[in-house]
């Protein structure tokens, strides 16, 4: 399938790991120009990575989501150097690092930075390329939050809140971009075997006594199994190909949208 994003420039912020990294790669090999973004040190490799198995045109940049200004300078930067900045995905994202159930295993204190980097980073990062965005008067912008979002994860309730909002501020962005053809949706992921995913299980498993842990495999295995009726793992490349449908103009008609990629852990009608 053509999905005509060739000469796009997409931007994934929280590009340098996991599902944002395979959300990269996906844009490159449709043709599009892609900018890593990432805290993480080893973004400008991974976008060297990219460049080389892909032949197209990458940049990898580091930014933390928190820093408005520095999110600002991204924007600037990508549309100075690239000339343009089509598609921007927010794929940051962070865990408590604590095993949240009951929620008071957690403390207050716990909450602030999981809501700044999972939904404050996202409002930065559409602050930052709005003016680029209406400019231009096209492009869209994808927020990857979770299923989480959805069910009041009883694993990480900070986590499961933030991506909540996440889905609520993608609807009132998107109402605000369409007077522009700015289209915005969310993806929803189930699990995926990623850093993050095997941290919410090292959190339960650092709560429980030394005989009852059990390996990431068969706890998370066996979760999986339970919880989606396809009863198989998501992988990144799942999510990356929904992400890349959605930047497409065959998707033209689709903005406000939260398109769950979960094996059918959650259905609504
Ligand atoms: N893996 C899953 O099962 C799963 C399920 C549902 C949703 N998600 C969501 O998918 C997205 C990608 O997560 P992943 O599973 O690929 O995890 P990951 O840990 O592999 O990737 C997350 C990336 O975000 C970056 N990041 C974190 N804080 C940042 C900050 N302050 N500034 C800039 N970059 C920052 C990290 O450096 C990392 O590269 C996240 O939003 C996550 O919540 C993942």
């Amino acid at each position: 399938m053509n999905l005509q994003l060739t000469d796009s420039v997409a931007v994934i912020v929280g590009g340098a790991s996991g599902i944002g990294l395979a959300i990269g790669k996906a844009f490159a090999d449709e043709g599009a120009a892609v900018v890593l973004a990432d805290r993480s040190a080893a973004v400008a490799e991974r976008a060297g990575e990219l460049a080389q198995s892909t032949r197209t045109r990458t940049a990898g940049r580091m930014v933390d989501v928190v820093d408005y200004e520095g999110m600002r300078r991204l924007a600037d930067s990508v549309v100075s150097e690239f000339g343009r900045a089509d598609h921007i995905v927010y794929a940051a994202g962070m865990g408590s690092g604590k095993f949240g159930f009951p929620f008071w295993n957690l403390s207050p204190s716990d909450w602030p930075r999981i809501l700044e980097v999972n939904l404050v980073g996202a409002v930065n990062t559409a602050h930052a390329f709005a003016p680029h965005l209406t400019a231009a008067r096209r492009g869209t912008v994808l927020m990857i939050s979770s299923v989480a979002a959805q069910i009041g994860s009883q694993t990480d309730p900070p986590y499961s809140a933030a991506k909540a909002a996440l889905l609520n501020f993608t609807h009132c962005a998107a109402k605000d971009f369409a007077a522009y053809d700015v289209r915005v949706n969310a993806i929803c992921p189930g699990m995926v075997q990623t850093p993050l995913n095997r941290g919410v299980w090292q959190a339960w498993h650092d709560s429980q006594p030394p005989d009852t842990r059990r390996s990431y495999e068969d706890w998370a295995g066996e979760k999986v199994r339970k919880i989606a009726p396809l009863g198989r793992w998501q992988t990144p490349e799942d999510i990356a190909a929904m992400a890349v449908f959605l930047a497409s103009p065959r998707a033209n008609n689709i903005t406000g949208q939260t398109l769950n990629v979960d094996g059918g852990q959650v259905m609504h009608c």
